[in-house]
């Protein structure tokens, strides 16, 4: 195995993804930054700058279980103290499995700001994966705003509350297109570049041979939206997702959420004298009349990669077809001949509640009533030091009132707490989670949430509509091929169940990843096994003082 180094520097810039100029944040002066490209056991090491004037920074590895060094994992408040202005930290970690995994900041609303990446780690040399292909290419998926993450951030917790709204576009591999002619009275607009013919927003360029075999690592990173993705006349067979392998299927649109990885295999067998549109649109949100779709071009060569396709773009499935994202839901199972078989019965139940709440006139999302929010001493620390006064020391509760909770209204937003208590799990058992979704503030609405999970993979056990039967529903899970990954979208009205083993000593945290989700207190914290940890690096600590 491979040392991996890295030098990065984290920076304000002024660029245009979309056409549109506004401040992002950026690592070696790009967005998305720089691929980590290592192969399975390699350790990485990236020293990281941040030269923000006046922000913190964290990056999490996301995907990427830091077994052995939880310390690395890059969640502010969690593992770390956060990397102030002028410091250099370094990240160190070995990437024990291959796949396709992503990066981000993990501080605030950092993420969407721009400051994001893939990493492709490639099984060992000689080593081949289960499936052919001929070329490999990393596509992340990410929705824009040109409104900063201050400015969101700061709407989200203000009474009145201000929601952040649709995004303004979606970028494939970092480009998107706005429509500048859609900004109204320029003369308001004073300092406002918006220009659709800069080069920083051409549309983003697949290139590929005819008659080739093409993987594409899609990911989606975005902060609010839910995804599909599709490439006009070319079926897709999904190979991979969250590292894993999936036994193959065929869609001709991929259902993709924040947080999620897919691999994806197509073949250039079409007609080879034009090119065809990528494209992705947003789905579960009806952003129909806001958020035009995101345009690439998949380019055969040798013709023109500018050249647009002589057809207009596929225009995706209707938003609001819950059944075919279902259906996709359960069509992933773990490939034959790969099958990592579950424990077949847990030690530990949690069934988590998610719902959206008023609380003392905030609009939060809660977990079993419980509405999140980060100590100022990470977890990490606070546990193995045994600074008891970091955070709550009462856990928050294994479940919810199952008999009288009508998860089909509003709910009353009675009794409904912001704290910062943890989910102590004992070391190596089996723990199922129940992620139970329910109506949100607004009548008739139930939101779609990606849950990841730090630290673990897990298994995906199963699905199902309306309220979860804790009686009846175990006895339908997939105990035989049930996929393993780290981030699992939970249905309108429905629930997701999941496995995992605590065998990672750490404090890692599990939430939503949608980015206003998370700051509005939709995520909780597990710990495991924080008394085998040897002492932890200093440098995470540089937020706590002790006499
Ligand atoms: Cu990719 Cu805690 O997130
Ligand atoms: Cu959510």
């Amino acid at each position: 195995a491979r040392i991996r180094r890295y030098k990065w520097e984290v920076k304000y810039e002024y660029k245009s993804p979309d056409c549109f100029r506004k401040v992002v944040i950026t690592i070696n002066g790009r967005t998305p930054g720089p691929t980590i490209q290592a192969r399975q056991n390699d350790t990485v090491i990236v020293e990281l700058k941040n030269s923000l004037l006046t922000e913190n920074v964290a990056i999490h590895w996301h995907g990427i279980r830091q077994i052995g060094t939880p310390w690395a994992d890059g969640t502010e408040g969690v593992t770390q103290c956060p990397i102030l202005p002028g410091e250099t930290f370094t990240y160190k970690f070995v990437v024990d499995r291959p796949g396709t995994y992503l990066y981000h900041a993990h501080y605030g609303m950092q993420r969407e700001a721009g400051l994001y990446g893939s990493i492709r780690v490639s099984l060992p040399e000689g080593e081949s994966e289960p499936y052919a292909y001929d070329y490999d290419r990393s596509i992340i998926l990410n929705d824009w705003f040109h409104r900063s993450a201050f400015e969101q951030a700061a709407g989200l917790s203000s009474i009145p509350f201000q929601w952040v709204g649709e995004p303004q576009s979606l970028l494939i591999q970092g480009k998107g297109r706005f429509n500048c002619s859609s900004l109204n009275s320029p003369s308001l607009n004073v300092g406002i570049i918006c220009n659709e013919t800069n080069p920083e927003c051409s549309p983003y360029v697949i290139t590929v041979i005819p008659g080739k075999t093409y993987r594409l690592r899609i990911s989606s990173l975005t902060a609010l939206s839910a995804l599909s993705f599709q490439i006009e006349g070319h079926n897709m067979t999904v190979v991979e997702a969250d590292g894993h392998n999936v036994e193959p299927f065929v869609v001709q649109n991929l259902f993709i959420y924040s947080g999620e990885t897919y691999s994806v295999l197509i073949k250039a067998d079409q007609n080879p004298t034009r090119n065809y549109w990528a494209t992705t649109n947003i789905v579960s949100r009806n952003a129909t009349f806001t958020t035009p779709p995101g345009l690439a071009i998949l380019n055969y060569y040798p013709n023109h990669p500018k050249r647009s396709p002589p057809t207009t773009p596929p225009s995706g499935p209707l938003w609001n077809d819950v059944g075919s994202r279902l259906n996709q839901s359960l069509a992933i199972k773990a490939r034959k001949g790969f099958i990592v078989p579950p424990p077949q019965s847990a030690d530990r139940m949690i069934v988590m509640l998610n719902t959206q709440n008023n609380v003392s006139g905030n609009v939060r999302w809660s977990v079993n009533k419980v509405t999140y929010t980060l100590p100022h001493i990470p977890y990490l620390i606070a546990l193995k030091e045994n600074i008891t006064s970091a955070f709550d020391q009462t856990p928050p509760p294994d479940g919810y009132d199952f008999k009288n909770y009508d998860i089909f209204s509003v709910a009353e937003n009675k009794s409904y707490t912001i704290r910062n208590g943890v989910y102590r799990l004992n070391f190596n058992s089996t723990v199922d989670i129940i992620l139970q979704n329910a109506n949100s503030l607004s009548n008739k609405t139930s939101e779609t949430h990606p849950w990841h999970l730090h630290g673990h993979d897990f298994w995906v056990l199963g699905y199902g509509e309306g309220k979860f039967d804790i009686y009846n529903d175990p006895k339908k899970y997939n105990l035989v091929n049930p996929i393993m990954k780290n981030t699992v979208p939970v249905h309108r009205y429905g629930w997701t169940a999941l496995r995992f083993r605590a065998d990672n000593p750490g404090a890692w945290a599990f939430h939503c990843h949608i980015e206003s989700h998370f700051y509005m207190g939709m995520g909780v914290v597990f710990a495991e096994g924080i008394e085998r940890l040897g002492e932890l690096p200093s440098s995470i600590k540089g937020c706590v003082h002790r006499k």
